[in-house]
């Protein structure tokens, strides 16, 4: 196989949980392998998720299971992927598998796709002949955008491609296609000296980056783009909604013009793999003072407040990953409604009081 070794150089090779959950089943992660003539190959039809688990004083908890979850199952319903995999089914395996790796934090990969049946093969784009398959990997992730990243900021570019156009591929759906173009976008801004490139919609608006979505700050009001602007609808982001509701800090969902983030007091970054990323210049232009600004810092310090369980978060943001295992074990002789009223005590914010999960708003 070809291998452009100089094309490695700022990859870091991370701990990878030796099992993968597959379909029921956890099976070695060197029995993780799919035939290259399945569907998902040619026509990159995949859904994923990426969602992190975090170390806390209560042992390892995965940030926001069930919204990741529902988002997956949401992304398989848009592709018209018919599987038997449930939320509960998914999330408790994405549980046990933490818990089998026995690592404090990590990043978990639940993948679902179109793959071959060797028995009757089916080759063309048509994907109903094919099978479903569904897979969860987990690995230890550093910070997305370097170690610095965080405190310092990160310097990018307004892409000269575009994002997705919403009748030709969703957004909404975190389909492996997407990122084909998230891969343009990433490419062009690695290769120009920059950590990450935000591309506009279709109409010229700001809409997100390669791998996360964005937010400004002007005037002590914080301002991120609708659904309308083609993004993807980030869990992270509606974390950070969340906060700035708590923190009273005002915030609107709106167009943005390219040039307003030349003009920005702030700007960051919000995903799973990047957390929240301040940005410090675009296209070389500084953004206020081309550091991390006050309000970003405000909620970036909450948002990491929460993860590690060190602050009631706004809702059953934290699945303590030790809890809702005994509560499964317990779950032996018990009745299902038993099992999933002591499964919900355990996937509860750090303490007190927590109201229902907070949904991926779909309109504007
Ligand atoms: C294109 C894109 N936008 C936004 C995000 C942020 O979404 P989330 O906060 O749910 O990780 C991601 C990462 O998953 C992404 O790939």
């Amino acid at each position: 196989m070809f291998n452009d070794d100089t094309r490695k150089k700022d990859v870091k090779t991370p701990t990878i949980v030796r099992e993968v959950w597959h379909d029921g089943q956890f099976i070695s992660w060197d029995d993780a392998r799919v035939h290259v003539m399945s569907h998902v190959l040619h026509y990159g039809s995949s859904v994923f998720e990426g969602i992190r688990c975090y170390k806390t004083r209560r042992g390892p908890a995965i940030f926001r299971l069930r919204e990741h979850m529902q988002r997956f199952l949401n992304s398989a319903k848009i592709y018209r992927m018919t599987h038997p995999w449930s939320l509960e089914e998914l999330s408790d395996a994405s549980v046990q598998l933490v818990a089998r790796s026995q690592l404090q934090q990590c990043y978990i990969r639940p993948i679902m796709f179109r793959s071959l049946d060797e028995e009757h093969p089916a080759f063309g784009v048509n994907p109903f002949p094919n099978p479903m398959a569904c897979y969860i990997g987990a690995w230890d992730w550093g910070k997305y955008l370097g170690d610095e990243a965080i405190e310092q900021g990160v310097d990018v570019c307004v892409s000269s491609w575009n994002r997705l156009t919403p009748n030709s591929m969703p957004a909404m759906a975190k389909a492996g296609a997407n990122y084909m173009n998230s891969q343009l976008i990433k490419m062009e801004a690695i290769t120009n000296g920059y950590a990450e490139g935000i591309a506009l919609d279709d109409r010229g608006y700001v809409s997100e980056g390669s791998g996360e979505n964005i937010f400004l700050v002007h005037d002590g009001k914080v301002v991120t783009p609708p659904l309308a602007s083609s993004i993807l609808p980030g869990i992270t982001r509606d974390s950070v909604i969340e906060i700035c509701r708590a923190l009273e800090i005002p915030l609107v969902e709106s167009g943005i013009q390219r040039a307003a983030l030349y003009v920005a007091d702030e700007l960051f970054f919000s995903g799973t793999a990047a957390e929240i990323t301040p940005i410090r210049s675009v296209d070389h232009i500084p953004v206020g003072e081309a550091r991390r600004g006050p309000v970003t810092e405000r909620i970036q310090k909450v948002f990491f407040e929460i993860t590690s369980g060190e602050r009631e978060a706004p809702g059953a943001w934290l699945t303590f990953v030790g809890e809702h295992k005994r509560a499964a074990a317990e779950n032996n002789g018990h009745n299902d409604a038993q099992a999933r009223e002591v499964r919900k005590a355990a996937t509860n914010a750090s303490a007190g009081e927590s109201r229902e999960s907070i949904h991926v708003t779909l309109t504007d």
